[in-house]
């Protein structure tokens, strides 16, 4: 009888020890059919790189440094283009953030003509776009930009 108690508790382990493989694999898939939401720990520290940038841009228009205008501004069309930018999944947030980019792009070019007031005129509008898509995240979303 030793040996057939032995079996059982071999066969319920390896069931168990099955179930738990199969749940794991089950939670694995159901993950990726989930749209890629940002880890939220994650978006902070990026968000935060954007007033970064900001501050890289202002230096520039202040120095007329237009290579480091240009850079930032790419850095910042860039940044929007990313996983971790992407918080909310609605018509309006992607709308937002494709006319921040646009604005980044002017604010882009009118640094490699080297035209100052071009420029600065770009930077204001990309400040606009800084502020109004977090009105619309902390109104419609409930997020906190501070
Ligand atoms: C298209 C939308 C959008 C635009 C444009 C945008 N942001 Fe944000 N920003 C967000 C969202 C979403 C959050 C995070 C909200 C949350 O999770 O609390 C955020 C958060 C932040 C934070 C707070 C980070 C923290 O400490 O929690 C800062 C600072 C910030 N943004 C700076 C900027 C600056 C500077 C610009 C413009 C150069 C800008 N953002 C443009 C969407 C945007």
């Amino acid at each position: 009888m030793r040996w057939f108690r032995k079996a059982t508790t071999k066969t319920w382990a390896w069931s168990t020890s099955g179930a738990v493989v199969l749940a794991i694999v089950a939670m694995a898939s159901n993950r990726a059919d989930e749209p890629v939401a940002p880890r939220p720990d994650e978006v902070a520290p990026f968000m935060r790189a954007k007033l970064k940038h900001a501050q890289e841009v202002l230096e520039g228009l202040s120095l007329g440094e237009f290579v480091m205008i240009q850079r930032a501004a790419q850095e910042l069309a860039i940044a929007s283009q990313a996983s971790s930018w992407q918080v909310l999944q609605t018509v309006e947030y992607a709308r937002q953030s494709a006319e921040f980019r646009r604005s980044c792009e002017s604010l882009k070019n009118a640094a490699r003509e080297e035209n100052l007031d071009g420029a600065t005129l770009a930077w204001m509008e990309v400040t606009m776009k800084c502020v109004q898509c977090h009105k619309y995240v902390r109104g419609e979303a409930g997020l906190s930009p501070r």
